[in-house]
C-alpha cells in the first residue's frame, strides 16, 4: 500500500464471519448451490409497523441530524422497555443510541479502558471483543466454556484466575454467540457476586437478550449491586429482524452515557434519524411480530439440532436461546480423517454446499483445547433447505 499504515491497525481483528461469506459467495456465483449457515443474517422481513412509521418519518421530513444520543422519545421509550425487562430503574439519560450494537463494544472500551488494563472476555467469543481490547492497548485475558449436562457453562475457574490477575473489566454475553449458552441462574449470581467484590466494570452483550424459546430472559444489569457497574449492549437487529437498518444502543449510568455520547458526536454525529421513529413503533407495538420471529427461528432450531444429532460423531445442545447452535465435532472428525477443522469447513463447503463458520472464527484458540467444533446459524435459512442441506451433510459425514 502507498500510502503508510499506522502501528496500530496491525492490532485491529476483523469479523472472519464475512470472509466465510464471502468465499460461499463466490462459490454460488459460480453456480454452486449453498445452504447458508455462516452469519448471523436474517432473512425475516421487518415487522410492518417498524417499517411503516419509518417510511412516514421520511415522509414527515425526519431527514436531518437528530440530537446525538438520540431522539428523547425513542430514549424514553427504551428506558421503560428495558427498566421492564431487566428490572431496573432507567431513565432516557441512561440511553446512548447507536448506529447497531456493535458501535458499544468498541465506545464501552474506549471510555472504560486504559491502555495496559486486562480485560476478560468470552473465547469463543463475538470476534470484535478482542479485536477492539488489542487495537486499545489493552491486555485481553480469554475466558472459555465447559460442556455441561445441558449446554455449555462458563468456565468459572478461568474468570477467576483472570480476575486474581488483575481484570478490571469483564465483557459478558450472556445468550451468547457462538454457543447459544444461557447462565442458570447461579452462574449469573456468582459472576455479578465477584464482579461487586472485585469492583469489575461489566460490558453485558445482550444482542440476543430477546431471541428466547422459553422461560424469561434475565440480565446480569438488574442483579443487586450491578447498575451502577455495568453497560448493556443492546440492539434492535435481531428482535426486530433489523440487522441491516444499524441500530442500537449504549444502556449505562448517565456519566458513561455522556462520554459515549461525546464519540458519537467525533463518530457518526447521531445515527440514522427517521429509523428511530421506526424503532420507536416497533417498541410501541404489540408483540405479535417479533414473537413469530422467535417461533420462526424455534422451529428451525429443532429441525437442525435434530439433524446434527443423527450425524455419528457430533454432539449438539439444543439451546434456550440466540439462533446459533455449537456442536462438537470431534468424533466426526477422527472419524473421517480431518485433523483441522477448518479443513472439514472447506471440504463441507466444496463438495455440499454447506456452509458454517468454525471455532476458529470466534477468537484465538485457548491452548488447554482439545475439542473441535463447528458454529450454525440458523437465522438465514428456512426449514425446507436446512432439511435438504443436512441430508448432504450427513452423507458426506456418513
Ligand atoms: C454477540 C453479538 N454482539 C453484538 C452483535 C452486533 O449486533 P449488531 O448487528 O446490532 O451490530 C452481534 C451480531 O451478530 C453479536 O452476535
Amino acid at each position: 500500500m502507498a500510502i503508510p499504515v499506522a502501528e496500530r491497525m496491525s492490532r485491529l481483528g476483523t469479523e472472519t464471519a464475512f470472509a466465510v461469506s464471502m468465499e460461499a459467495g463466490q462459490l454460488a456465483a459460480k453456480g454452486k448451490k449453498i445452504y447458508p449457515f455462516h452469519l448471523g443474517d436474517m432473512n425475516i422481513i421487518t415487522p410492518s409497523n417498524v417499517i411503516e412509521a419509518t417510511v412516514k418519518a421520511i415522509n414527515d421530513g425526519k431527514t436531518g441530524y437528530c440530537p446525538t444520543a438520540g431522539i428523547p422519545a425513542l430514549r424514553q421509550a427504551l428506558a421503560e422497555d428495558l427498566s421492564a425487562s431487566r428490572g431496573m430503574s432507567l431513565t432516557a439519560d441512561n440511553i446512548a443510541i447507536q448506529p447497531g450494537g456493535k458501535p458499544t463494544i468498541g465506545k464501552f472500551i474506549m471510555v472504560a479502558m486504559n491502555p495496559g488494563d486486562k480485560v476478560l472476555y468470552p473465547n469463543p467469543g463475538y470476534p470484535i471483543y478482542e479485536s477492539q481490547v488489542d487495537f486499545h492497548g489493552g491486555v485481553g485475558v480469554p475466558y472459555g466454556f465447559l460442556e455441561g449436562d445441558e449446554g455449555f457453562v462458563l468456565d468459572m475457574e478461568a474468570i477467576r484466575a483472570g480476575i486474581a490477575a488483575g481484570a478490571k473489566i469483564l465483557i459478558y454475553n450472556n445468550y451468547q454467540n457462538p454457543t447459544g449458552a444461557s447462565s442458570p441462574a447461579e452462574e449469573m449470581e456468582e459472576l455479578a457476586r465477584l464482579s461487586v467484590d472485585n469492583d469489575l466494570t461489566v460490558l453485558s452483550d445482550e444482542a440476543y437478550f430477546d431471541i428466547r424459546f422459553g422461560g424469561r430472559a434475565t440480565s446480569i444489569a438488574g442483579l443487586p449491586g450491578m447498575a451502577e457497574r455495568t453497560v448493556i449492549l443492546y440492539t434492535f437487529s435481531k428482535k426486530f429482524a433489523m440487522t441491516g437498518w444499524r441500530l442500537g444502543a449504549c444502556v449505562a449510568p448517565a456519566d458513561f452515557v455522556e462520554a459515549v455520547a461525546k464519540i458519537n458526536v467525533n463518530d457518526e454525529s447521531c445515527s440514522n434519524h427517521f429509523i428511530q421513529y421506526g424503532a420507536l413503533a416497533g417498541l410501541q407495538g404489540d408483540n405479535t411480530e417479533p414473537e413469530a420471529i422467535v417461533a420462526t427461528l424455534k422451529k428451525r432450531r429443532d429441525v437442525l439440532v435434530d439433524a446434527l444429532n443423527r450425524i455419528d460423531g457430533v454432539k449438539c445442545y439444543r439451546p434456550e436461546a440466540t439462533f446459533y447452535l455449537f456442536p462438537n465435532v470431534t468424533g466426526a472428525m477422527e472419524r473421517k480423517g480431518f485433523g483441522d477443522v477448518e479443513d472439514l469447513r472447506k471440504a463441507c463447503l466444496n463438495d455440499t454446499g454447506v456452509s458454517f463458520c468454525t471455532r476458529r472464527h470466534f477468537g484465538r484458540p485457548l491452548p488447554e483445547e482439545t475439542n473441535q467444533y463447528i458454529r450454525f446459524a440458523y437465522s438465514g435459512i428456512d426449514v425446507d433447505q436446512i432439511t435438504e442441506g443436512m441430508s448432504k451433510l450427513t452423507e458426506f459425514l456418513s
